[in-house]
């Protein structure tokens, strides 16, 4: 995880800016990078952020969507900062319900995800925990988007890519791919997103 305090990150030009900035993380680079590719937060708009912490993606959404914004995070543990007016759950992404991560919404217009999974060193194994993360980020963005929504979710790129990239294809009008410039070159990671989302099929509404 990009955090601020890892030895690594220390004199990265993107920590640098990230802590002069007040943000959590390196890691709203990458966030902002997607966003000024692919247009998805706006003012108002309803955002549900899968693996939230330590909370850079949420202070970038808040920025972007305004202070009257629906904000909804999800990590395995509690934030460490406030994000005023988020509704952040604590959780495991692959046991709760889509309709806890809703609430009172009815719908959410973007569902983000930059959840990566603890890695063992085991590329394989890391692919295939990845591929699940995003797999079940996807599925809750099928359950909870608006027609017309937006999903973005971090994979590590493997085997089941052309598979997951198809998924995407299926249910949204467009399917993109982004390697932000801040998300570091030897690593697998990239970001597959869909735009313009069809509508759940009725087997996936809540
Ligand atoms: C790279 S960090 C996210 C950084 C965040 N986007 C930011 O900018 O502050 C990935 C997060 O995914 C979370 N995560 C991994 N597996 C998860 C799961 N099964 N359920 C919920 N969160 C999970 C981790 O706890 C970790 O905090």
């Amino acid at each position: 995880m990009s955090r601020l305090g890892d030895r690594r990150n220390r004199h990265d030009a993107f920590y640098q800016r990230a802590q002069k900035g007040g943000f959590a993380a390196r890691a709203v680079f990458k966030l902002e990078q997607i966003d000024q590719k692919l247009h998805l937060l706006r003012k108002g708009a309803r955002v549900l952020d899968l693996g939230c912490k330590p909370g850079s993606w949420l202070q970038y959404a808040r920025k972007i969507c305004g202070e009257a914004a629906p904000l909804v995070g999800l990590d395995r543990t509690s934030l460490e900062i406030e994000i005023p007016g988020a509704r952040v759950l604590v959780g495991d992404v692959m046991s709760i319900a889509p309709g806890t991560l809703l609430g009172e919404l009815d719908r959410f217009d973007v569902v983000l995800s930059d959840m990566a999974p603890d890695t063992s060193g085991i590329r394989s194994l890391d692919q295939a925990r990845s591929e699940a993360l995003f797999e079940r980020a996807l599925e809750i963005s099928l359950a909870t988007l608006a027609p017309g929504g937006s999903f973005v979710g971090k994979l590590f790129q493997g085997p089941d890519f052309q598979r997951l990239q198809k998924l995407l294809r299926d249910r949204f009008a467009e399917a993109k791919v982004v390697k932000p410039e801040s998300s570091r070159k030897e690593s697998l990671e990239i970001y597959l997103a869909g735009l313009r989302f069809r509508g759940a099929p009725a087997s996936l509404s809540r």
